[in-house]
């Protein structure tokens, strides 16, 4: 749809950007935290372990002050949950409590909103001797810790997001170095299943619990969606992108918002023997649990045709796409779309198309709680960072929201991938993705001293303007 005039963005416009506690933090040890996956898993060769990451546990009021001197309206941060429970469950580490609360005050101090992510792939290791998501008191150890989180933070916490990326997890959690599969198991992919339906029901029970205990917070999910084009409109090719958005993309937000199970997924796991067990009360519970907005973390989208049954396809060691599942989909290539330099497609257009796709099926306010680009940048000898690439993808995705806002769409907010660098999740230190450069080598750790980048100074504009001066 082409539009005469375009809409503002939205006055109340949530500009900020995101992090994660185990990619940013360091720290990984100290102060009574516990270690999570993140810190025993193995890191992938030739990139850093998350003992010091950004450093951030020590210079978060340098970089909080930094967010505010952009203009920050809200800051996406994740709590770590081993840094609160050392075990996951029992005893609370009064240091983790205090390092949060630290956090939070600093940015009510320049009026950034703190937007709080409960679990961003770092179950504490504690947890994952325990069987993590595949033992049923997942469900409990969540449901606890959230209730802690709302205790401590919930009087100026206002806005909450539950599990960072669940459909990865699911999809793809062996890169995400959170995949666990206990000993004998034989049906792997009931397996996996089975845990999903654990993080479901864990969220819909923590989204009852917030609406309980802090009845003027805001709770949401924060899968990564990305719409799933047919490579052709052969009318199979058309199955094939609904199969693959149905187990990509809806699953997650039908469960989160609806309550139900989505039925194609529902009989594709139906074939494979692989439908999870219902406790008793999880479907109340996942009726019950009710999201008041949806955060969603794009960075592009996804092509697939017919995949006939004929040939052997599994999902990619790749954090993004799939190959294909057996009688789905089948991955294919858009030959519109370009890369970045670490491979992944760049496609704000797509963003749109995806922006409208969720809210024409959930109605629900959305924040953008992830996008951005990945690159190898270099730190000049007079302390200056060119990211003109950085600066391209923002702006073309920011004009894709005012269109959407335009098209009509409730759009609440805009936190792109990431306000600092930080270490990727299987790419290291050196993809970095940060308006603010860290000072540090994959092994290095150098200076740590942070830079703004050329980003930097053109977001701080694109915030001041309200996004109306995106040059
Ligand atoms: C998202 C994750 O999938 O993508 C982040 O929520 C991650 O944790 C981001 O860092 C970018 O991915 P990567 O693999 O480049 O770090």
């Amino acid at each position: 749809m082409q539009h005469k005039h375009l809409k503002p963005f939205p006055k109340e416009f949530l500009w900020g950007a995101s992090t994660s506690a185990y990619q940013v933090e360091g720290a990984s040890l100290e102060d009574g935290k516990g270690p999570s996956c993140q810190d025993v898993k193995s890191v992938p060769v030739g990139t850093t372990d998350l003992s010091v990451c950004a450093d951030h546990y020590h210079r978060y009021k340098e970089d909080i002050a930094l967010m505010a001197e952009m203009g920050f309206k809200v800051y996406r941060f994740s709590v770590s949950w081993s840094r609160i429970l050392p075990e996951g469950t029992g005893d609370v580490n009064p240091k983790g409590i205090e390092y949060y609360n630290h956090v939070i005050d600093e940015c009510l101090k320049y009026n950034i909103t703190p937007l709080v992510t409960m679990f961003h792939f770092d179950m504490p290791a504690a947890l994952d001797q325990r069987g993590s998501w595949s033992n049923r008191e997942s469900v409990d150890w969540f449901v606890d810790y959230a209730r802690i989180l709302y205790e401590n933070f919930g009087d100026r916490v206002k806005y909450w997001l539950t599990i960072n990326e669940q459909n990865m997890l699911t999809l793809v959690g062996k890169v995400l170095g959170s995949l666990h599969i206990p000993e004998g198991c034989t049906n792997e992919l009931k397996e996996i299943y089975q845990q999903n339906h654990h993080m479901l029901v864990a969220q819909a029970k923590a989204m009852a619990l917030c609406h309980e205990m802090l009845p003027d917070a805001k709770i949401g999910p924060a899968p990564n969606i990305s719409l799933i084009y047919p490579a052709s409109c052969k009318p199979e090719d058309i199955l094939a992108a609904q199969n693959y958005n149905a187990v990509r993309n809806w699953l997650y937000l039908d469960v989160s918002v609806y309550g139900r199970y989505n039925n194609l997924v529902w009989s594709w796991l139906e074939e494979h023997d692989a439908t999870p067990e219902f406790a008793e009360g999880d479907a109340e519970a996942l009726r019950m649990g009710r999201p008041d907005y949806i955060g969603f973390n794009y960075y592009n989208t996804a092509t697939c045709e017919e995949e006939d049954g004929t040939c052997e396809v599994t999902y990619a060691e790749n954090q993004q796409d799939a190959s294909g599942e057996k009688g789905m989909f089948r991955a294919a290539a858009n030959p519109y779309l370009t890369k970045t330099e670490f491979g992944w497609l760049i496609d704000p257009v797509g963003f749109r198309a995806t922006i409208r796709e969720i809210y024409s099926r959930y109605h629900l306010p959305l924040i953008v709680t992830e996008n951005g680009l990945g690159a190898y940048d270099k730190l000049t000898e007079d302390g200056r960072i060119h990211d003109p690439y950085r600066i391209e993808y923002l702006r073309k995705h920011i004009e894709q929201i005012q269109l959407a806002v335009t098209d009509g769409v409730d759009m609440m907010g805009y936190c792109p991938w990431s306000a600092l660098d930080l270490v990727s999740t299987h790419e290291g230190m050196v993809k970095r993705y940060g308006f603010i450069y860290v000072d540090r080598d994959e092994f290095d750790l150098k200076t740590l001293n942070r830079y703004r980048k050329d980003s930097f100074y053109w977001y701080k504009k694109v915030i001041e303007t309200n996004g109306s001066d995106l040059t």
